[in-house]
């Protein structure tokens, strides 16, 4: 069942959204050659320290981190720690807050120093970041949710990549997790139908070689099988009468 929220919740999960935009603003300025990747976390629970909200993430299933750092090959579900940032590599950072009862998600994915200009990495990360746009263009009343979906595969397809078909997006508001799964591959004009008021995690995972996926001994990290680059995006957004709502 996909739960729809009244206007007070999605105002509510936007607060949320809010701390996590800004915690995501705040760990960019520490993205460069030489950050460890706890250092994201220490920043977040400095930020999170101010707000009245705590992380979705950590205790989690017993995930240890407060956020999700995952660098090159990592595809989503890194755990923070020694591992420092390079010139040329690149970091996914996904944040997600509860406050007031209610959840907001999003992720980036940054390019650390120097890239040359045209280098693979950029076009991954654009592409990615291309791909949750066109996703959340068809997040509108009336559209099936697979057409999201569809939106996604066909782009990053379109660019010679691969599509992540081990973690999808997700519902979200009274949980982290809420109904329905939302695939970043499918075919047009199928699943439910979209309605006003559903909120949703859209989060595509895009891979430069294939889409094939592993998880480390860590129990979390995903990495891709044949080590190529992973690129990830993610907002909440609300579907509304008119267009959609970015709550993050
Ligand atoms: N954005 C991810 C998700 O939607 C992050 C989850 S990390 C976890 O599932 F630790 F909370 F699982
Ligand atoms: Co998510």
């Amino acid at each position: 069942m996909i739960d729809i929220k009244s206007g007070h919740e999605i105002g509510l999960i936007e607060e949320a959204g809010k701390v996590v935009k800004t915690i995501l603003e705040e760990l960019g300025k520490i993205a460069r050659p030489g950050t460890a990747t706890l250092e994201f976390d220490k920043k977040a629970e400095e930020i999170i320290g101010k707000f009245r909200c705590r992380s979705a993430f950590k205790g989690y299933r017993g995930y240890p981190g407060t956020v999700c750092v995952s660098v090159n090959e990592e595809v989503v579900h890194g755990i923070p720690g020694n591992r420092r940032l390079g010139e040329g590599d690149i970091v996914g950072i996904d944040v997600g807050i509860e406050k007031d009862g209610y959840f907001a998600d999003s992720a980036i994915t940054l390019a650390i120093g120097d890239l040359r200009r045209g280098a693979k990495a950029l076009d991954l990360i654009e592409t990615t970041r291309e791909a949750l746009r066109l996703g959340i263009r068809e997040a509108v009343e009336g559209n099936r949710l697979f057409d999201i979906s569809h939106a996604i595969q066909r782009h990053a397809e379109s660019r010679g990549y691969s599509v992540v078909r081990d973690f999808v997006g997700h519902g979200i508001g009274k949980k982290l997790h809420e109904d329905p799964s939302i695939p970043n591959f499918g075919a047009k004009g199928t699943g439910p139908r979209l309605k006003s008021g559903m909120v949703l995690a859209i989060e595509p995972m895009i891979n430069e070689g294939g889409w094939e996926v592993e998880v480390l001994d860590d129990g979390w990290t995903a990495v891709t099988k044949d080590k190529k680059l992973s690129a990830h995006f993610e907002h909440t957004i609300a579907i509304t009468e008119n267009d959609p709502r970015i709550l993050t």
